[in-house]
């Protein structure tokens, strides 16, 4: 699958600001010469240049994005053209107060920071759909032009009149009438109940957050709104050249949209990453940045790019790190067997003043290329040119395990006001299951509950907290272990409809007889308490945070509780289904027992791990095409054997039989000759 047809390879380079620096043509000259020195074979531009494109109000000024452009594809460099939206010049501000974010509080903000938009306002629309068009009439058939990058990192909500009308609007649309809207939304709870349309008002610290549906609807309105907003701009951009792809940059774990939804708006997914590195023993970081890297892919089923990453440190984490030597390589390796088509980084060069003045860039201000950082990103560079013919059209291999990880199911686990007020942690959740799949190797995917989820080709799915049931998932669960799937599911799953109405009935909905068993009640655990679970083979495990109390109906108990009242009772269940087995899980287990538990299923199941060879901790292997990338988390160095006779891809020499892989380090074989890899 190829993202920018324009320029079918694997992506180098990054954000590059040259509207920062339009006073020093010295300086741009010597830039373009850098980005030739260190493989730099793409950049986004013009990302925050509104003020410079646009200095006056319907007056443009492209001569210096000509120059700038003309300037990088005499050296064959490709622009990922950016559309301003992420941040608008103070005079429009000024002029149209209106175009500005209304907060949570119903306060109106001044100019300044980005982001800071309101999606409804016309007069918003109006400007960016000018912008937009003029850029595309310009350079959508540039042929340094690759991708559109609509906006930044879209973010947040607006609160203003508008924004509430429409919310109105989309709730009316939802509902039909108020009185289904009422009861949907349980409002005969502390006298919530709305009797016109005009009383509802988004949630607010100011006014109402105890409607968990109102919250629940509020996200679903924003993720709608985003992909209005989305959707205008493309049309704009599209009107000139329909054929350049779009895409729009999206975030790790983001909380605010739905990136399955804003993703079908999309023709390339691009996203951010930032791990917090630590330099010593990386393993969870790593873990953390592999599903963000899966995710992208699961949300349009396709490869995507890497549209940021640092080349070494961020300026806003709580502890800034240098990468350690060798991590600059091993991160962006990692995107790359996962699925991405990039490695672009934030950003070319560092700025001279303001918010972003001290993040980490390939040139830092002494405007040097003779630097440690320098010389990792052209290392990068430079392999990425190595592999291109090898990897780039290859894919991941195809995943036999699918993770539910569903957004609306998010926000209402989170926001439920249950066991742990702060630590219901889905997406923590979710990592601690994928965890032992990631450290075999194995490929994992990620699906939501949208109505077209099909379920029938994956051996196990695994449902962590899958609190919301919705578009007839229950159904897709059942037919799928029927036809002898292995399903997982856990504690709080099947308690609510799409709406956050508790079914009235036994839990997980409409499944107990799938299950063999029901969960009666959610017992929750202080930090310093834990519980055991002992297992049928002899193992235990370390219980913590979530104890569930599982009624058993007709399943076999694979796990009970060791202590507290209810030491004895089922903990971990297990049920043939139909052609299936069906395993429920009711208490919230250490990763370590995790892993535990996934490995023997993994092994039961017969699924495929990279290499077939037990690696050390933190050692991971993972395959795209027919290249495995052996990757070194530990922070130390690590020895092992590789099964069979392997050549390292960049240099076609013999892997020797023992691997030696030094800390944070990574190294990509191949098992035969890589003539023809990657289809
Ligand atoms: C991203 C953003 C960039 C830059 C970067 C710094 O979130 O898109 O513009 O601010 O963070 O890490």
């Amino acid at each position: 699958m190829v993202l920018t047809p324009r320029f079918p390879h694997f992506l180098h380079g990054g954000d590059y600001n040259p509207d920062q620096w339009l006073d020093r043509e010295d300086i741009l000259e010597k830039d373009a010469e850098a980005m030739e020195k260190a493989h730099v074979n793409a950049v986004s531009l013009g990302i925050f240049a509104w003020d410079a494109l646009e200095p006056e109000e319907g007056v443009y000024d492209f001569a210096w994005l000509d120059r700038v452009m003309d300037r990088l594809w005499r050296r064959g460099i490709h622009v990922i053209l950016a559309t301003p939206s992420g941040a608008r010049p103070a005079w429009m501000a000024e002029k149209y107060p209106e175009v500005l974010r209304v907060n949570s509080e119903f306060r109106r903000n001044h100019f300044g920071g980005r982001h800071n938009h309101c999606p409804s306002s016309p007069v918003y629309r109006e400007k960016v759909r000018g912008i937009d068009t003029a850029l595309a009439r310009r350079y959508a058939s540039h042929p340094a032009v690759i991708l559109w990058h609509i906006s930044n990192e879209f973010s947040g909500d607006c609160y203003c009149p508008l924004c509430q009308e429409r919310f109105r609007d989309w709730l009316r649309e939802k509902y039909g009438t108020l009185d289904e809207l009422n009861r949907a939304w349980f409002t005969g709870f502390w006298s919530m109940r709305y009797t016109a349309w005009s009383q509802i008002e988004p949630p607010s610290p100011m006014g109402q957050m105890s409607n968990l549906s109102l919250l629940l609807d509020w996200r679903r309105f924003s993720t709608w709104q985003c992909r209005d907003f989305i959707s205008m701009e493309k049309e704009a951009v599209h009107a000139c050249n329909p054929e350049l792809p779009c895409t729009a940059n999206l975030m790790e774990a983001f909380w605010d949209y739905d990136y399955f939804s804003l993703a079908e708006v999309l023709d390339v997914v691009s996203w951010d990453n930032y791990p917090a590195w630590r330099g010593g023993d990386d393993e969870r970081v790593a873990c953390g940045a592999a599903l963000n890297h899966d995710m992208m892919y699961a949300l349009k089923k396709q490869p995507f790019l890497m549209m940021e990453s640092t080349p070494s440190n961020v300026n806003w984490h709580s502890v800034n790190k240098l990468k350690k030597p060798g991590m600059h390589l091993l991160s962006s390796m990692q995107a790359v067997a996962h699925g991405s088509q990039s490695v672009l980084y934030f950003q070319w060069r560092k700025g001279r003043g303001n918010a972003e003045m001290f993040h980490g860039a390939v040139l830092s201000h002494d405007g040097r290329s003779d630097t440690r950082v320098f010389r990792d990103v052209t290392e990068v560079g430079e392999i990425l040119e190595k592999l291109d013919g090898k990897l780039y059209a290859a894919d991941v291999p195809a995943a036999r395990v699918c993770i539910l990880y569903d957004w609306n199911c998010r926000w209402a686990v989170e926001n439920a006001q249950t066991g742990l007020a702060h630590g219901m942690a889905y997406h923590e959740t979710v990592l601690n299951h994928y965890h032992a799949f990631w450290r075999a190797g194995i490929p994992v995917t990620f699906c939501d509950m949208r109505e077209e989820t099909d379920l029938s080709g994956f051996s196990l799915v695994i449902c962590p907290q899958l609190y919301l049931f919705m578009n007839g998932i229950e159904e897709k669960l059942r037919a799928f272990t029927e036809a002898g799937g292995t399903l997982v599911m856990t504690y709080f799953s099947g308690i609510a409809d799409s709406t956050n109405l508790t079914f009235l009935g036994d839990a997980p909905h409409s499944l107990t007889d799938v299950f063999g068993v029901r969960e009666t009640e959610m017992d929750a655990l202080y930090p310093d308490e834990e519980n055991t679970v002992v297992m049928d083979n002899g193992r235990t495990y370390r219980a913590t945070g979530i104890c569930s109390l599982l009624a058993e109906e007709g399943c076999e108990v694979a796990g009970t509780y060791g202590k507290d009242f209810y030491a004895g009772g089922a903990a971990i269940t297990r049920n043939a289904y139909g052609k299936g087995t069906a395993w429920y899980i009711g208490a919230r287990l250490d990763p370590d027992c995790l892993d535990d538990f996934y490995t023997s299923l993994a092994s039961s199941l017969h699924l495929e791990p990279a290499l077939d060879v037990s690696l050390p901790r933190g050692v991971i292997a993972h395959r795209r095409g027919d290249m495995v990338f052996l990757q070194n988390y530990s922070g130390k160095p690590a020895f092992f054997s590789l099964p069979g006779s392997w050549q390292d891809a960049c240099t076609d020499e013999k892997v020797p039989d023992t691997v030696e892989l030094p800390a944070w380090s990574v190294r990509m074989i191949c098992k035969e000759s890589l003539s023809g890899t990657g289809e």
